[in-house]
């Protein structure tokens, strides 16, 4: 018998099955132990006789089950994918067609298993916000049933590209840190952070996007087993939820009541008519109105800024005061008209304090952020512009994420999941905050600059690469929805 320790990775079975196959050892002459189980035991491998490496050729079919098998818990995982293989290779080449053979069903519904898992850890995993070195993470510890860290962490790189966050699990921890994913020892649930900080913004985003009406309990139960309810923050208010329901949809029905969700619907109008009743974060409450992005639905670029200023709170149209004739300026120099762009907020409520009568803007958190930018996701879903001119920071840190600093990034441009060509720019108020004249000709020429280049790239692209584009990086999990094309030299 020969015994082969093998870490936990597809690749490492890889390896070692090619070693025993050149070799000639059937799987009734291996036993197989896991890295982590020989620590306890002391175990060695024994060393798999030399022989010249055979070249090998394994069905596509064979090595993507095994590439999600190999994840499962059960202590013969290996052995059983080696039986297979050792099978395929040896006359049964269609063995994995045979549905009703013994190894065939076990291996599949493993696989069923796995899939079960990743599925729960997408669904169910929920991140605290802590502080690390004055930087914002995310971190979730959660324990799997399997091993399925690495195969579900490239869902978590594509939804949250923008930010810094990090997975622990018993047995191994993944971390992005926006560029890198990177892999590590895991983290027992008693180092596990517990600051609650982020329990309030789950809880806020939660409720924005919470829709009642397609909330179906029964099925929630059946599909949401009670162990993952203790990590799910908004489930601890799950009952308050609840008890709002039948409010809630009934105030839907009259279509007058207070309202936090953001529609389903695409159309403009249904969604601007829902934001109105947003009281999703509490900028709300001191604000006169909520005001919602305005333009044409069929715009190729959308302009995002940070918030209302105190003429668009009153009017309640974006970009109307000061800011807006800055920028509408900039745009007429880049040959860009109103008409041909969408204008919107990264957060739709204006935020100030007040001194004496005046109202001075106050910058919104990022918790702020996070909770308005469903609205704006669902108003970049709408469009689908081929361009979006980031204005300052906070558009570019509610879409790009918290790294994003504009005196190092302005003028970058990123291929997102909202457009095929993103640029960070300045925002127009800096122009009019610049301490001097030199500063604020540099700073509005750079706003000039970047709008130019976007009214280029929208004239030199044709109208259907923007949809292939955008449905090809959606369609695939594992490309990041953050892909950055060029840094314009100035
Ligand atoms: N500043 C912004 O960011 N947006 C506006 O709508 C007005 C000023």
């Amino acid at each position: 018998m020969i015994r082969v320790v093998i870490d936990p990775t597809y690749e490492c079975f890889r390896d070692r099955a090619r070693e025993l196959l050149s070799a000639n050892i059937p799987p009734a002459e291996v036993i197989w132990t896991d890295r982590d189980a020989s620590q306890f035991s002391l175990l060695q491998q024994e060393s798999i006789p030399a022989a010249a490496p055979k070249t090998i050729d394994v069905p596509r079919r064979y090595v993507e089950l095994a590439k999600l098998v190999y994840a499962h818990s059960h202590p013969e995982c290996w052995h059983m994918l080696y039986s297979v293989l050792w099978r395929i290779l040896h006359g049964d080449r269609n063995l994995l067609s045979v549905h009703i053979d013994s190894d065939v069903l076990r291996l599949n519904h493993m696989r069923q298993e796995i899939a079960r898992d990743v599925h729960h850890m997408h669904a169910f995993l929920r991140f605290r916000r802590i502080e690390r070195n004055s930087e914002e993470w995310f971190v979730a510890w959660y324990k799997p049933d399997h091993h399925v860290l690495r195969l579900a962490v490239p869902f978590f790189v594509d939804r949250f590209a923008t930010m810094r966050w990090a997975i622990l699990t018993p047995e191994e921890s993944g971390s992005w840190d926006g560029i890198h994913l990177n892999f590590g020892p895991g983290v027992p649930a008693s180092e596990a952070p517990t600051d609650d900080s982020l329990e309030t913004l789950w809880s806020t985003y939660y409720r924005t996007t919470f829709n009642p009406a397609r909330m179906n309990l029964e099925l929630m139960r059946q599909e949401m087993p009670a162990r993952f309810w203790t990590h799910m923050p908004e489930l601890q208010q799950l009952s308050n939820v609840i008890a709002e329901v039948p409010a809630r949809l009934e105030a839907m029905d009259r279509q007058q009541a207070t309202s936090v969700t953001v529609p389903d619907s695409r159309d403009l109008t249904i969604l601007r008519d829902a934001a109105s009743r947003c009281t999703g974060c509490d900028i709300c409450r001191d604000a006169t109105q909520t005001v919602f992005g305005e333009g044409s639905p069929h715009a190729q670029v959308v302009l995002v800024g940070e918030q209302p200023g105190d003429v668009e709170d009153t009017q309640g149209r974006p970009f109307v005061g000061p800011a807006g004739d800055v920028l509408r300026r900039a745009m007429e120099e880049a040959g860009i008209t109103r008409e041909d762009v969408y204008m919107t907020n990264a957060v739709k409520h204006f935020k100030f304090t007040r001194q004496g009568k005046r109202r001075i803007h106050q910058t919104a958190r990022m918790s702020e952020v996070i909770a308005c930018k469903p609205w704006l996701e669902a108003e970049l879903d709408a469009i689908r512009p081929k361009a979006i001119v980031l204005l300052g920071s906070t558009a570019a840190k509610s879409l790009l994420g918290s790294t994003v600093r504009i005196t190092r990034d302005a003028g970058k441009i990123y291929r997102t999941r909202y457009a095929a060509h993103t640029i960070i720019s300045v925002h127009p108020s800096f122009v009019l905050r610049s301490s001097d004249d030199t500063q604020s000709r540099a700073v509005y020429q750079r706003l000039v600059d970047d709008l130019r280049s976007v009214r280029c790239f929208v004239r030199s692209t044709k109208s259907e690469i923007h949809s292939s584009t955008a449905e090809q990086l959606s369609n695939s999990p594992s490309v990041p929805s953050l892909e950055r094309i060029s840094s314009r030299t100035r």
